[in-house]
């Protein structure tokens, strides 16, 4: 079966999260298996697969100019298989749109359960006249898939597929599926692998990590899978994305605190400071218990960095609701923000609900924010300046060799200079006065290797 795909090139081109990152990353890894090697651009393919998002109207809009884009190549390159795969393919009708809009264009359409089918799909996909869709919700596990990762200092290893929460602005439930955790002895020896193979930094990916573990039979809670991945030898970060606020456990915050490897670095959606909008969010939490959450995190790990999510112009945000999520940016104070404009989501709870909010205004409203949590994020950036900071060594900055950059445990980018007397390797972990801030980055003098 490999001899016959052998010399064929893919080239796949990745929208979205971590999640879709690490769904190329198992494409590749099923195709490599099946004998195709990586083309160095899209020029170059014979199989060039789009990875799609669709958490918001802007991320598919991106998604159809490019494949729009693709017109002239493949006119030039007829033989080339087009696919597009991801969370809007999962979508009945964005697959048909798709479908129809990209005749002659698109061979193959295929949602976020048909992965492990993608063998057969794409065989399916050279036979037929016209496009092959599949869009089966059918779980077919992927714990056989030889992953092919991006990088060698950094892996991501997924621990819940799916979600539960359906919060009412979402679209992510509905593509990607009920909740599923993969079992701990299986993460388990993923993660031992990867840092026998070199690897330094596990990110555990879920969209509600704390969550895990709830529909196994087992007895088994994040708090507990994040003790034994602790013990993991070769490894020396751990990061997890994302987490609930509703569903942190106090246990969860002392394992944080307690496990070296474990970074302190909260992201914690908070998606809106008013109780009213949280409610018809379906978010499960009250400002009052998100503050409660953040001061008992800071009170154990006090030198901890909190990051989050903020959603404005959800339908019925009026003034004081927005004034209520600046209260909670203000109070708080996180170390930075990913800040979004609502974004209607056919088939979501919230598109049906009355009182949109225009255009205009959530553009007035996210700019105030942006404004705000940039000012916040400087600020404490500021106060970094003069302290020493653990950080991973992740390779030389731009042309000069003596510029190394990395991340500190609470994920900020770091850039420094060190002696050019000695070479630092991608991989060490060492320690750097902070010289210097700018908004995005710290600058610093690297100390010592620890
Ligand atoms: N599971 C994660 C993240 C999912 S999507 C979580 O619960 O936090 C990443 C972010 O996109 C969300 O946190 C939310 O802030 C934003 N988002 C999701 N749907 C959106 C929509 N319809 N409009 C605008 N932002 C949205
Ligand atoms: Fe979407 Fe909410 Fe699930 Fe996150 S927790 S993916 S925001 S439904
Ligand atoms: Fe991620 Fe976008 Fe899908 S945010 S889960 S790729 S809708």
């Amino acid at each position: 079966m490999a001899k016959k795909d052998a010399q064929k090139r893919y080239f796949i081109i990745t929208f979205g999260c971590q999640m879709n990152e690490h769904d190329s990353e198992a494409i590749a890894g099923i195709l490599e298996s099946e004998g195709y090697i990586r083309a160095e651009d899209k020029e170059d393919a014979d199989l060039l697969i789009v990875n799609t998002c669709a958490v918001r109207r802007k991320a598919e809009l991106k998604v159809l100019a490019l494949i729009g884009r693709l017109r002239p190549l493949k006119e030039k390159k007829p033989e080339m298989l087009i696919a597009v795969c991801g969370c809007m393919a999962q979508q009945k009708e964005v697959a048909e749109y798709l479908g129809k809009r990209f005749q002659h264009l698109v061979d193959l359409i295929f949602g976020t359960f048909a992965i492990p089918r993608l063998p057969e799909l794409l065989q399916e996909a050279r036979d037929k006249k016209g496009t092959v869709i599949d869009i089966v919700e059918v779980d077919e596990g992927r714990e056989g898939i030889l992953v092919k990762r991006e990088d060698d200092l950094k892996a991501w290893v997924t621990i819940t597929y799916g979600c539960n929460n359906f919060c009412s602005y979402c679209i992510v439930p509905y593509v990607r599926g009920r909740e599923k955790s993969r079992n701990p002895k299986d993460i388990l020896r993923e993660v031992k692998q990867l840092g026998k193979e070199g690897f330094k930094e596990v990110t555990l990916l879920g969209q509600n990590v704390n969550s895990y573990g709830k529909d196994l039979e087992m007895e088994i809670t994040f708090a507990a899978l994040l003790r034994e991945l602790n013990k993991v030898e070769g490894i020396k970060r751990i990061r997890y994305m994302t987490s609930h606020p509703r569903d942190f456990t106090d246990e969860l915050i002392e394992v944080i605190r307690d496990g070296e490897k474990i970074c302190e670095h909260f992201h914690l959606p908070l998606q809106a400071g008013s109780n009213r909008i949280l409610e018809k969010m379906n978010r499960g939490y009250s400002r009052e218990r998100y503050l409660e959450l953040v001061s008992k995190i800071r009170e154990q790990i006090p030198d901890s960095a909190i990051t989050t999510d903020l959603i404005v112009g959800f339908p019925g945000e009026t003034e004081e609701d927005f004034a209520d999520t600046i209260d909670m940016v203000e109070r708080i104070r996180f170390d930075s923000a990913f800040t979004f404009v609502y974004s209607k989501r056919s088939g979501t709870p919230a598109a049906e609900m009355e009182d949109q909010v225009p255009e205009e205004e959530k553009k007035r409203r996210i700019a105030v924010l942006i404004d705000l949590q940039n000012r916040i994020t400087r600020e404490l950036n500021e106060n970094l300046v003069g302290s020493v900071q653990e950080v991973l060594v992740e390779g030389v900055k731009g042309e000069d060799p003596d510029t190394y950059t990395g991340r500190t445990r609470t994920n900020k980018i770091v850039n420094f200079k060190a002696d050019d007397s000695f070479a630092l390797a991608k991989g060490e972990l060492c320690l750097v006065k902070i010289e210097a801030e700018q908004t995005w980055n710290l600058n610093g003098k690297y100390l010592k290797t620890i």
